[in-house]
């Protein structure tokens, strides 16, 4: 884990910088990022990968600074998109890193349509019939080829939470496998539309390696028919969605992990040559390489409850209202024989949700003292908002000793700024 204590007596660090002299000198709340742990995650792909023609396209939405898409793309990573925004900030980044760009999402506009066309990204997941006919009129006028993927819902269960299953009939994601014959077979006559793909995606937060072995084995026999029927479908597109352990007392070894996954895919994908796997991780990538950084406000009781209050709310890290998401809260200050509460770690947003912990048992802390929130990497500073008129946290990127500014404290004054009185 990137967040450790470097010995008994030193507070938190992350690699080699302490996290107390980061919230010194940039504030909280704060994220912070170990730049070494991202790209040792990236690395575990590449290893387990090799040999099997793949591109690893890191999921934008998960964490989508500059300087951490500029990391994974100097990796050789290219993106999974699902905005024209997300398109923008990889562009911002690396122009070049377009033609590794696969834009997915159930609701593209043709404006959005229009700049992966012109950018010439590598591949459009296509989620709906009437998203291929704005695709293929959008591409016609430009007279631009659109390489494009159907993602295809494989209805294969996946063990998450609700919200972030997507791969079952009843979800709003992907086409139907059984209809996605007839609407390839559509697609193909289309001047400007070349069928390259076929996409799936089954979920967020998936632990175990089986059912990505199942949707893939459905979508990669669907491959083959379509081959058949005279379609060069080049790549599998295997989505994202590999989880990670939130828990700190259940053992998590990310490279058994990637492996198993990894060796899933590939069994489903063995019989079928000269096709390019695709994976589209965010939060395997990104998640425990991040900390969420927060000082102690207050430590009040109300009867038999005992709330600790700290200056970084929901706003900041949404996971847990949203998901009833677990996340480590440890003090960052050394832990020699502390004493432990049991509380409600809680933000000051005008909501009884703002919660990041109920009734966890803490190393007991006092105001002032500063906690990090763990594995908070994925899905925190990007699902941040400015609910209560709260600006968004700084981020900090840490490689070997140094630290860096990646993204400055939003001000009132920025808030403000895009509005008309
Ligand atoms: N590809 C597609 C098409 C996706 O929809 C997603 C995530 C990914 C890839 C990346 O999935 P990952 O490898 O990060 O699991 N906010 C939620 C997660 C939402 C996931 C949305 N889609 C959370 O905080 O748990």
């Amino acid at each position: 884990r990137p967040f450790a204590h470097p010995d008994k007596k030193s507070p938190l660090a992350c690699g080699e910088v302490a996290l107390d002299a980061l919230a010194k000198k940039f504030g909280t709340p704060l994220y912070v990022y170990s730049a070494d742990h991202i790209r040792y995650r990236s690395g575990l792909f590449t290893e387990a990968f090799a040999g099997q023609p793949h591109l690893v396209c890191y999921a934008v939405k998960a964490n989508s600074a500059l300087a951490i898409l500029k990391l994974l793309a100097a990796e050789g990573a290219g993106f999974d998109i699902v905005s024209g925004g997300e398109l923008e900030r990889v562009l911002a980044v690396d122009k070049a890193a377009a033609a590794r760009v696969v834009f997915s999402g159930v609701g593209k506009t043709a404006p959005e349509i229009d700049l992966a066309l012109r950018s010439g990204i590598l591949l459009f997941n296509v989620e709906s019939e009437g998203e291929l006919e704005l695709l293929a009129e959008r591409a016609a006028k430009l007279r631009k080829r659109a390489r494009i993927a159907l993602r295809v819902n494989p209805d294969v269960f996946a063990e998450t939470h609700p919200y972030i299953s997507t791969g079952l009939r009843e979800h709003k994601f992907g086409i139907d496998i059984k209809r996605a014959r007839t609407v390839y077979k559509r697609a193909a006559q289309q001047k400007w539309i070349a069928p390259a793909g076929i996409s799936v995606h089954i979920g967020s937060q998936i632990r175990s390696a089986e059912p990505f072995g199942a949707a893939t084995d459905r979508v990669a026999k669907l491959l083959l028919q379509l081959r058949k029927d005279g379609l060069p479908i080049q790549f599998l597109d295997a989505g994202g969605g590999l989880g990670i352990e939130y828990h700190a007392a259940q053992a998590f070894n990310p490279e058994e992990k990637v492996r198993q996954y990894a060796a899933a895919l590939r069994d489903a994908v063995s019989r079928i040559e000269g096709l390019t796997l695709l994976l589209e991780p965010g939060r395997f990538l990104v998640a425990q390489a991040g900390a969420l950084v927060t000082r102690v406000l207050f430590v009040k009781k109300n009867g038999e409850k005992t709330f600790v209050i700290t200056d970084a709310g929901m706003n900041d890290l949404i996971r847990p209202t949203l998901y009833q998401a677990h996340h480590e809260i440890v003090p960052v200050t050394a832990t020699k024989s502390r004493r432990k509460l049991v509380a409600d770690v809680v933000g000051p947003v005008c909501e009884t949700g703002d919660f990041f912990a109920r009734d966890r048992e803490l190393d007991a802390v006092k105001p002032g003292d500063l906690v990090a929130i763990l594995d908070a990497g994925a899905y925190g500073m990007s699902l941040a908002s400015n609910y209560n008129t709260r600006g968004r946290a700084a981020e900090v990127l840490v490689e070997g000793k140094r630290a860096r500014l990646i993204r400055r404290r939003e001000t009132v004054a920025d808030l403000l700024a895009t509005e008309v009185l």
